[in-house]
């Protein structure tokens, strides 16, 4: 028998454990980023309607999902999809549910390690004084293989010790380890996101170095621009961002949610969280990084910097300009930014350790101190090539495939299974049993219809995105028989390394030329390491199931 005996203490205590799940750098470094790389107001109208026609619906979906299989004994993927329906093939789809919390957690642990190491350099002042320049060296040296021990000695040892403290907590067990951690890193994280957020909003143009008001920013993300309703493009990123705050399409929802009884609320507690998630993304989130860097350096910059990412803008801008706060304030804000990055960041990857300890107890007969130490070491070694070879864009790959594109897989064929295999009426009765507040029937057809279609098309969107995203040329041209011209962001071409290649060759020297020939191989590595993963874990499946099989045989 299993030997996963796990179970939430209070109802707080889960609402703020999935709370944190979903509140994590997404909320706060992603969000600002594609906010400002869609058109700051352009793209808040698809980004509501995303969250309301897909977000919602998937996390009824999840958590009832959840539920049900953990009824089941089942508190990983796998098992509680193919307890939705009996066709094998379900057990497999379920693997993604286990593989996209080790891809994530593999590059997120390493981001969260950085948050730890930023919020010490701020305390004792690292950054007091430096220039900008010397804020970007920093980083890049933090980054960099060092010359004596050729590794990036700093950024090892951060790593390895933020593994160790997600492997304490974890192995503490839910209501132990999770559970107490989101009860006192949930409450700080808001309250250093309010005065963060306060601080932003009220900056003053000619104060501190100061060119714009902190309005500004605010006025740039809340003015309504509706031209992008018809762009795909921000219509896909939109639907992104809402997947991966939500933490949907990723297996950690259900896993949380199966160690719920059976007749325990479902539709208040995933309103309460999913609530919860969206307030700390759009008005704390939204009212950091973009007023601040707006009312430094302007609207053109921040657009340059978002191009670079959310990273960027998080570790080689801000520091710079807290500091221009003065040295105290300078330091506290720092430490409050980074701490906050942490709790938001921790909360995130103790949910994507759960389901994969739940897996290992349920069906391996791990103890818990077993499971999450093998999580652990797991994500140390899959990890190491993501701190290696940042530079050459390891961390940025396994973010694509594991971060982004599973997750469209995954959610895909959940909502699919449960809307048409498992039925819409079992499913509403699902959603609706025990539930402490009225859940609209509106949502039983936006499930059964709109969240399908929708996932489909804007999968189909990514597959074969067109240059420019010119959807009517696009067409246009497959019409007058010249074939679709695909863009080298559509998942088709990054498939085939389309613009790698075209950077290869163009390269205008041959030692460009070998760096990226070097960058073409990590990266194809990058995939096939991740591949074997996911095989590996279909490996494990199907022994699971046999041991299944086997022992039901022998009750018999
Ligand atoms: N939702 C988290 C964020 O916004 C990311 C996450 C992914 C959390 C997978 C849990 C599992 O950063």
């Amino acid at each position: 028998m299993s030997t996963n005996k796990e179970a939430w203490g209070s109802r707080i205590g889960l609402i703020l454990a999935m709370a944190g799940n979903a509140v994590g750098f997404g909320n706060f470094l992603r969000f600002p980023v594609q906010a400002v790389q869609n058109g700051g107001g352009a793209f808040i109208i698809p980004y509501l309607t995303c969250f309301l026609l897909m977000g919602i619906p998937l996390l009824f979906i999840e958590w009832s999902i959840g539920r049900y299989g953990g009824n089941k004994g089942f508190h990983s993927t796998p098992f509680m999809m193919h307890s939705l329906d009996k066709r094998a093939i379900w057990k497999y789809v379920g693997v993604f549910g286990i593989f996209s919390n080790i891809g994530i957690a593999a590059y997120y642990c390493y981001l969260e390690s950085w948050t730890l190491s930023y919020t010490m350099h701020s305390a004792i002042g690292t950054f007091t004084g430096m220039t900008q320049a010397q804020v970007i060296q920093l980083f890049s040296d933090y980054i960099s293989i060092d010359k004596a021990t050729l590794i990036p000695f700093e950024s090892i040892v951060f790593f390895i010790i933020c593994l160790a403290i997600n492997i304490f907590i974890l192995s503490k067990g839910l209501k132990g380890g999770v559970e107490r951690v989101a009860k006192i890193g949930m409450p700080l994280l808001i309250i250093f996101g309010i005065f963060l957020a306060i601080k932003a909003v009220t900056l003053k143009a000619g104060t501190d170095g100061a060119v714009n008001d902190g309005i500004v920013g605010l006025n740039f993300l809340w003015t309504p621009d509706f031209s992008s309703i018809w762009s795909p493009k921000v219509w896909l990123a939109a639907a992104g961002q809402i997947f991966f705050t939500l933490s949907v399409g990723m297996g950690s929802i259900q896993c949380y949610s199966s160690y719920l009884k059976k007749n325990d609320d479902i539709a208040l507690n995933a309103m309460s969280a999913g609530w919860m998630n969206e307030f700390v993304e759009v008005v704390l989130g939204g009212a950091i990084i973009i007023p601040i860097c707006i009312g430094y350096l302007g609207i053109d910059k921040i657009k340059e910097l978002a191009e670079l990412g959310g990273l960027a803008i998080g570790f080689k801008t801000l520091p710079y300009l807290f500091s221009q706060w003065g040295a105290a304030l300078g330091a506290i804000s720092g430490v409050m930014w980074f701490g906050l990055l942490f709790f938001a960041g921790i909360t995130s990857s103790l949910a994507m350790g759960t389901p994969v300890m739940s897996f290992l107890m349920d069906e391996f007969n791990f103890t818990r101190n077993k499971s999450a130490l093998t999580f652990g070491l797991v994500i140390l070694i899959l990890g190491l090539p993501t701190v290696l070879f940042f530079n050459q864009g390891v961390f940025d790959e396994y973010d694509y495939w594991t971060g982004t594109f599973s997750l469209f897989v995954f959610a895909m064929a959940e909502t699919i299974l449960f809307a048409w295999f498992f039925g819409i009426t079992k499913g509403w009765a699902e959603i609706t049993r025990g539930a402490d507040i009225r859940v609209s029937i509106i949502f039983k057809y936006v499930i059964r219809y709109i969240t399908p279609v929708l996932l489909i098309f804007v999968f189909i969107g990514a597959l074969i995105s067109p240059e420019n995203s010119d959807w009517s040329g696009a067409f246009s041209s497959l019409f007058s028989g010249n074939g679709w011209p695909l863009e080298n962001g559509s998942i088709l071409k990054q498939l085939t390394n389309a613009s790698l290649n075209e950077q290869i060759q163009n390269a205008v020297d041959s030692v460009t030329r070998d760096e990226l020939i070097t960058k073409k191989w990590l990266i194809n590595g990058a995939r096939a390491l991740l591949l074997s993963v996911f095989l590996g874990i279909s490996y494990l499946v199907y022994i699971a199931h046999k041991k299944r099989t086997k022992l039901k045989e022998e009750n018999l």
